[in-house]
């Protein structure tokens, strides 16, 4: 069989560690490109494999992502399309991740909303994906490979509206505690929208930051957390009315 593809937006990593589960089912080597690094262009080929992981955004994909993802060019090449998000909603974007596949040329063979941690709200879905999920995913992988092996394209409806959920900019503050960080600059290299300035990581431009999290996740220092009056009140009532499990669903 074909070369294995991963292609990731992963902030947090949740989204990279599915993909890579879904990968290590079909047992062969192949190319990783992680969109929070590449963003550039790039065509595949009819002999491969793309396992597309984003994570859900306000029920959308993360912009960054998706301009990203949308430079990606396939040539006929299969895809398996997977929406990871932290229990709360999915909305639209498994839809607008397989729309934008098929736009590109892909051949979506088989799509997935996967569960995973929540990266603002960090009592949703602790410790998830968990061996449960991870179960469900084996399973999907090996289906994935059956329909590979058979030539058949993706037949299941995906849910969600054509006419997508508009993006929406959340109110919560990223802050920087300028006592703990040790000014590496590892933020400023990772931050998609590029909000944080090369000289000053302290402060971060809200405008132009989605608050991906990458920030937050690749600081060695645990420097950088989200704070703020509409941080801090909306956490109890989310966190409680998203409590009850989310199970991943699975579109062949
Ligand atoms: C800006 C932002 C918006 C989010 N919106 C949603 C959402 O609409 N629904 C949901 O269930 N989770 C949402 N999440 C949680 C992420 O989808 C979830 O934690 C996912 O696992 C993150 O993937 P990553 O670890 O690859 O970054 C959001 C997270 C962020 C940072």
């Amino acid at each position: 069989m074909s070369n294995i593809i991963k292609i990731f937006f992963s902030p947090s990593q949740t989204t990279k560690k599915v993909v890579e589960q879904v990968a290590s089912n079909f047992k062969k080597e192949g190319e990783t490109y992680d969109l929070l690094n590449f963003d550039s262009e790039k065509e595949f080929s009819q002999d491969d494999v793309a396992i597309v992981g984003m994570p859900i955004f306000a029920g959308r994909l993360p912009k960054s992502g998706r301009d990203r993802l949308a430079k990606l060019k396939g040539n006929n090449t299969k895809a398996i399309a997977i929406a990871n998000y932290g229990n709360a909603q999915v909305k639209d974007a498994l839809l607008e991740l397989v729309n934008i596949l098929k736009e590109n040329n892909f051949d979506v063979i088989a799509a997935a909303t996967t569960v995973s941690h929540h990266s603002i709200f960090d009592g949703v879905a602790v410790g998830r994906p968990d061996s449960e999920d991870i179960k469900k995913i084996n399973e999907f992988a090996e289906k994935c490979q059956e329909k590979i092996e058979s030539g058949e394209s993706l037949t299941s409806e995906i849910p969600g509206n054509e006419e997508y959920t508009p993006y929406k900019q959340l109110p919560f503050i990223i802050n920087c505690d300028e006592a703990v960080c040790s000014f590496c600059y590892d933020c400023v290299s990772i931050c998609p929208e590029k909000a944080i300035p090369d000289d000053d990581p302290i402060n971060t431009d809200l405008e132009s930051c989605s608050r991906c999290t990458a920030c937050i996740s690749i600081c060695s220092e645990d420097a950088r957390k989200f704070t703020g009056e509409a941080f801090e009140s909306k956490k109890p009532a989310f966190e409680q009315a998203n409590s009850k499990r989310k199970e991943p669903e699975f579109y062949l």
